[in-house]
C-alpha cells in the first residue's frame, strides 16, 4: 500500500491504496465519485476521462500512486454549486446524449478541447471537434448532436 494525496474537485484527499490502483478505481472506489465511468479499462472508449493538472486524461490509463500531489477534476467538479457548466447545458440543449454512459468522458474531453482552442485564440471547426472526440466512443447518438453541443459550448465558454 502507498499513501496518495490529491486535490480532487478542490478538496484535498488522502488514501492508502495498492500500488496497482488505477486513477479510475481510486476515484470510483476510494472516493465514491462514480460519475467517472469505466467502459473498457483498455484506453479505448474514453468514458473515464477526467482532468489531471488541467489536461484531459483517460483515468484507466494512469496509476493513482504516480499522481501523488496532482489536481484532478471529475465530472462532479464541473458543477460544484449545482449550476450546469456551459458544456453540460449544451449537451442537454442539443440532445447530445441518450443512455448517458459516454457523457462524462465526452464532456471532460470537450471542455479540455475548447479551453485549449480558446487559449490558442482559435475557433474550432466541425472537423476539429470530430477529430478531438476520436478517443471517445458513443454507442447511442451517432455523434452529430454531440458535435453540435461542443460547437454551442465553444461559443458560450
Ligand atoms: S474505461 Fe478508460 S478508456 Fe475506456
Ligand atoms: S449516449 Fe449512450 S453511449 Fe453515448
Amino acid at each position: 500500500m502507498t499513501e496518495v494525496t490529491m486535490t480532487v474537485n478542490g478538496r484535498k484527499v488522502r488514501r492508502d491504496v495498492p500500488d496497482e490502483t488505477l486513477l479510475s478505481e481510486f476515484l470510483r472506489e476510494s472516493l465514491r465519485l462514480t460519475g467517472t465511468h469505466v467502459g473498457c479499462d483498455t484506453t479505448q472508449c474514453g468514458a473515464c476521462v477526467v482532468h489531471v493538472n488541467g489536461a484531459a486524461v483517460k483515468s484507466c490509463s494512469a496509476l493513482a500512486v504516480a499522481l501523488d500531489g496532482a489536481e484532478v477534476t471529475t465530472i462532479e467538479g464541473l458543477a460544484p454549486n449545482g449550476e450546469l457548466h456551459p458544456m453540460q447545458k449544451a449537451f442537454n440543449d442539443n440532445h447530445g446524449l441518450q443512455c448517458g454512459f459516454c457523457t462524462p468522458g465526452m464532456i471532460m474531453t470537450s471542455v479540455d478541447m475548447v479551453e485549449k482552442a480558446k487559449a490558442a485564440g482559435k475557433t474550432l471547426t466541425e472537423a476539429e471537434i470530430r477529430h478531438g472526440l476520436e478517443g471517445n466512443i458513443c454507442r447511442c447518438t451517432g455523434y452529430h448532436n454531440i458535435v453540435k453541443a461542443v460547437a454551442q459550448a465553444a461559443q458560450e465558454m
